[in-house]
């Protein structure tokens, strides 16, 4: 096992993983902007985590991604490690999701692990401070090279939100913001969120049709994904993607949480009655099959990044294998280190 993966599983998440996971992941952002915010801090993490192999770049609709993998949303979604992820060998960040208006989430625990099941039981319900500070926070900071900026966008998890029109709304104003300040390389509308109140409203095909109707209202000049659910069933689904190639959206993330607890590999890992997505393990193989769909159905031109249960190098392929042009994680990180990301690099690199 090489040094830093040893280092990690050996010596730093056994004790990582004593504690709650909110708190523990709230003092890796707050490490990992520490660092960022220095020259020292970035070359050293730059050593221990970047990746100076073969070039592995890849444009995919006009943007030039250093490495082909993604910090997928829900990590950063304060957009405060911005200055740090390229020296930990991602090629782009998707902060957020971000909202209308700042929002605590749903009661806590919002975060709880399943070990063996190599998965996270998520209930954020959207926490984040809201859009006017993330657009603060990211002009403070500016553009980082070596990064690709994407933005997802969500609707405030309250009561205000929770009708479709006041839903609509609330896309509406983090987008028009977001445009009118030329904030991220790209845009991804989180139509799939599990944990919010109202449901996910608009994973129903009139509804995201209402939906993007009111967002081409704004003048956009860079590529627009969707986040998909990986719980709907094909035919859905492709009632979705047929929407938003209707709407000319540039492609999709496929995708989103879990939310069928029966994929974890030890269900006693999950609460009885359902209480937050799955992310991990339990997300990987239906997604891939969903990747493989969509790429048959929506042809070479529609930009797919998967995302769900990438783990290992060898789950990295199988993504792109299916059809995905690009990866995003969040969980591999967690569970294997963050040294994954070169390690992903490098399987490309050889086989990719
Ligand atoms: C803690 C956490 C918070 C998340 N929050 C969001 C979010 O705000 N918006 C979103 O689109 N996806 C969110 N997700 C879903 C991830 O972006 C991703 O789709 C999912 O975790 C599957 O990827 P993974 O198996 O690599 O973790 C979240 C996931 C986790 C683990």
């Amino acid at each position: 096992m090489p040094l830093m993966e040893t280092a990690y599983k050996k010596a730093l998440k056994p004790v990582l993983f004593r504690f709650d996971p909110e708190s523990v992941h709230d003092i890796f952002v707050g490490v990992g902007e520490s660092c960022g915010k220095t020259e020292i801090g970035r070359r050293l993490i730059e050593r221990l985590y970047g990746y100076d192999g073969p070039d592995i770049s890849r444009t995919v609709d006009g943007i030039t991604y250093r490495t082909p993998i993604l910090l997928a949303a829900g990590f950063d979604y304060n957009a405060r490690l911005t200055n740090i992820l390229a020296s930990m060998g991602f090629g782009g960040v998707e902060v957020g999701s971000v909202t209308a208006y700042p929002c605590e989430g749903n009661e806590p625990p919002r975060l709880r692990r399943a070990i063996q099941s190599k998965s996270l039981v998520v209930y954020k319900g959207l926490k984040n401070q809201g859009v006017d500070r993330i657009i603060e926070r990211l002009e403070e900071r500016g553009a980082q090279p070596g990064l690709v900026l994407g933005i997802s966008i969500a609707m405030t998890n309250a009561e205000s939100s929770a009708t479709i029109a006041g839903a609509i709304d609330d896309y509406y104003q983090s987008f028009r913001k977001l445009n009118e300040r030329g904030l991220g390389d790209y845009y991804t509308i989180n139509i799939s969120c599990p944990n919010v109140s109202g449901g996910e409203g608009f994973t129903e095909p009139d509804r995201l049709r209402k939906l993007l109707t009111r967002l081409a209202e704004v003048e956009c000049a860079v590529p627009r994904y969707a986040k998909m659910p990986i719980s709907a069933d094909w035919s859905r689904f492709r009632e979705l993607l047929d929407v938003l190639v209707e709407f000319e959206f540039d492609g999709a993330v496929v995708g989103n949480l879990n939310k069928d607890y029966d994929t974890l590999e030890v269900r006693e890992e999950a609460p009885e009655e359902y209480r937050g997505g799955l992310s991990g393990r339990p997300c990987r193989a239906r997604s891939t099959e969903l990747i493989k769909k969509t790429r048959a159905h929506c042809g070479d031109d529609f930009t797919i990044m998967g995302c769900g249960g990438v783990m290992s190098g060898d789950d990295a392929i199988e993504k792109l294998e299916a059809g995905a042009d690009l990866i995003q994680l969040i969980s591999g990180m967690i569970f294997e280190g963050p040294h994954l990301m070169k390690e992903i690099s490098h399987t490309i690199a050889d086989r990719g």
